[in-house]
């Protein structure tokens, strides 16, 4: 499998190239030498990408996988045969999944680089020795850490990559909002055009996604319990109504919230017969399956990635890849051009952390100005050029900050 992985990973390198010119400077300066890192992310062609440039900075890397629906085996193939330690395999059991990680946290990285912070947390439950801190990819691993920072509990420093505005304003919006059609469409090749399409959460995912079905033609319909996110949504010019209600006329449910039961079985019974849910955020909480299966009297795999469900009252619903990120799992989660951005931010936070030894233990964000130096080179590559501030302007701007 390895000869189809290295050539996938070559074809995302390609498209990242920030990345690919922070791993320029890393082979140079080699800014991570001799420090090892442990790696809990999804096992993609542009993590591989991610892997290698902080090879190239001169790290040891290990790597196990965030999610057990989400690994390209191929990659991991490919990844191995080029000297990356890789404890993965597609469709892991939980146990597999768990002993996996301890396998990377055996190698004792001195830098933790997580998605979910499933692997953070894994390791603040015995004594830790030489963990120098940790870097976190999703909003729910943020909200995760953030949480054990106010409780008092964090042994070490995280750096919030998901905060970055270079990662979350790309990845989470046009990065999910694509990829998470990329999978519905493999899954059910369905006309999203003229359908209901339920957005449940207005996150920045959800923005991304609602943006995009909606290019696509869908009528969208979006369900949230914060006010404010939902007033934009009825702004941005789409339907909000209770999930109680758009259970009746949603055609596609799509969960990206990060909280439990979001779709549960008060919802499951009123839905149309042949209504199609999936989740794309990061654990798979979001849909009730145990609901699901307690209402069903028959199962069966229609097409790869979707359970067909009969409920007792004769309906059908359709389940996409187990209620698992759909865009990861069904698809190969979002495209390079994006991962690009996300990734320069992790391989920036690696070096950061190893650069400023004497930070607290709480979450941080990265400073704006590695944001800007990222965008910028990201124009820089796409061709664009912007202005610059004259310095008549630049005066002008002081003089009000100086209060004049
Ligand atoms: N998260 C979402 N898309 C991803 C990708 N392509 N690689 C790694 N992590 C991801």
């Amino acid at each position: 499998m390895a000869s189809q992985g290295i050539l996938r990973i070559e074809w995302a390198e390609s498209m990242m190239p920030v990345l690919r010119f922070i791993r320029n400077r890393f082979k140079k300066e080699k800014p991570l030498k001799g420090h090892r890192i442990g790696c809990c992310l999804h096992i993609t062609t542009e993590t591989a990408n991610l892997l290698y440039t902080l090879k190239s900075g001169g790290a040891d890397v290990f790597l196990t996988a965030s999610n057990p629906l989400s690994t390209q085996d191929d990659v991991a193939a490919a990844l191995a045969k080029n000297g990356i330690g890789v404890f993965a395999c597609n469709g892991e059991s939980r146990r597999e999944y768990y002993a996996n990680m301890q396998q990377v946290l055996k190698n004792r990285p001195e830098i933790l680089i997580d998605d979910g912070a499933d692997l953070i947390s894994t390791v603040h439950k015995k004594r830790i020795k030489g963990v120098l801190g940790g870097t976190e990819e999703t909003t729910t691993g943020v909200i995760r850490l953030k949480q054990m920072e106010r409780d008092r509990v964090l042994r070490f420093p995280i750096i919030a990559v998901n905060d970055s505005l270079t990662k979350h304003l790309f990845d989470n919006r046009y990065g999910t909002g694509q990829s998470t059609i990329d999978g519905i469409l493999r899954a059910t090749n369905i006309l999203i055009s003229g359908s209901n399409f339920v957005v449940a959460g207005y996150g920045w995912c959800g923005r991304g996604l609602a943006l995009r079905a909606k290019g696509m033609g869908a009528n969208v319909i979006v369900t949230e319990v914060d006010p404010v996110k939902a007033l934009e949504a009825r702004m941005d010019g789409y339907t909000v109504m209770p999930m109680s209600e758009a259970a009746k006329v949603g055609d596609v449910f799509i969960t990206v919230t990060g909280d439990i039961n979001v779709i549960r079985g008060e919802h499951l019974r009123k839905m149309k017969d042949g209504a199609i849910i999936g989740n794309s955020g990061h654990f798979d909480v979001e849909i009730d399956k145990k609901a699901l299966s307690r209402l069903a009297r028959k199962k069966r795999m229609v097409r790869s990635f979707c359970e067909e469900y009969t409920l007792r009252n004769g309906r059908r619903v359709h389940l996409l890849s187990e209620g698992r990120l759909v865009n990861l799992a069904a698809a190969e989660g979002h495209p390079a051009m994006v991962m690009d951005l996300s990734f320069a931010n992790q391989a920036l936070a690696a070096e950061y952390l190893l650069h400023n030894r004497k930070l607290q233990h709480i979450v941080y964000n990265l400073p704006l100005a590695i944001d800007e130096r990222i965008a910028r080179l990201k124009l820089k590559s796409m061709g664009i050029a912007i202005d610059r501030l004259t310095t008549e302007q630049k005066k002008y701007l002081a003089s009000w900050r100086m209060g004049t």
